[in-house]
């Protein structure tokens, strides 16, 4: 499949987990992409080999996306890298800082907040202008922005907050034919949400999950791939939830 020929993409945090699934199919797809990671160098080389050994083009670049110059910078980077405008924006760089309102400090907020939204919205303000026209720009929510999880009302404020964002954007940008939406996974096998044997949690995600399983990065990753393709232009301003029916 290569409908994405000629496009250019940036998928924050592509070192591991959704992110380097989603880069990979991008790549697969036809895309240039452009990752992002904040610590593991050695992992965003591995998936910039992995899609140049099929064939395809890729480029990592190290900016943490809770550090408020970091995202102009990364964009600026890519920019000047493929020599053109981005065509696909894929906010995914996030992390999962928990703790319950009674036991957590302020801490816990700015963690996820910093990151999960802050980042979001600094790396789409940095990236607007050079978005080309038909442009895709997909931000990867929760479920948990729209189911109750305690001990993660932080985080999932943040996912709640990412899906608002996307859908002002979409109207915002949609004169450009630039079209913006949010993608909820549910639980997922990556080291931020491990399956692992004799894992409390990971059992009582399966518990709350009608599939009574995990999804896989790639899962997330099709979702991502079918909204930032052709046949998807008139999708704008909408919640793709990809969670074994967790909020069904
Ligand atoms: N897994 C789940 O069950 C699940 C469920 C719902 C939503 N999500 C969302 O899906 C997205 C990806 O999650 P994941 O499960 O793939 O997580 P993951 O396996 O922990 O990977 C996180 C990715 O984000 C990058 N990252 C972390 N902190 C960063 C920072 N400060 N600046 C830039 N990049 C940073 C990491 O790069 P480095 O290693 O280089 O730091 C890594 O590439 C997140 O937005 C997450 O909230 C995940």
């Amino acid at each position: 499949m290569s409908n994405l020929s000629n496009k250019i993409a940036l998928v924050t945090g592509g070192s591991r987990g959704i992110g380097a699934a989603t880069a990979k199919l991008l790549a697969k797809q036809g895309a240039k992409v452009a990752i992002s990671y904040n610590r593991s160098r050695e992992q965003a080389q591995q998936v910039v080999e992995e899609i140049k050994g099929e064939g395809g083009d890729a480029v990592a670049f190290q900016a943490d996306g809770s550090n408020s110059n970091a995202p102009s910078q990364l964009v600026e980077n890519v920019i000047q890298y493929w020599g053109a405008g981005i065509d696909i924006l894929v906010n995914n760089a996030g992390v999962f800082s928990t703790g319950t309102l009674a036991e957590s400090g302020v801490d816990i907020y700015e963690t996820n907040f910093n990151l999960n939204v802050r980042g979001v919205y600094e790396t789409t303000r940095a990236a607007v202008p050079h978005l080309n026209d038909h442009g895709r720009v997909i931000n990867i929510g929760s479920s948990v922005a729209h189911y109750a999880f305690p001990g993660a009302s932080a985080y999932g404020a943040t996912k709640a907050a990412v899906a608002g964002l996307s859908r002002s954007w979409a109207k915002e940008l949609a004169s450009r034919q630039i079209t913006v939406n949010t993608v909820h996974p549910g639980s997922i096998n990556t080291d931020m949400n491990p399956d692992v044997p004799d894992n409390d949690f990971a059992a009582y995600q399966k518990t709350l999950n009608p599939l009574g399983r995990y999804g896989t990065p790639h899962e997330i990753a099709v979702a991502v791939a079918f909204l930032a393709g052709p046949d998807a232009g008139f999708i704008t301003g909408s919640e793709l939830t990809v969670d074994g029916g967790l909020t069904a």
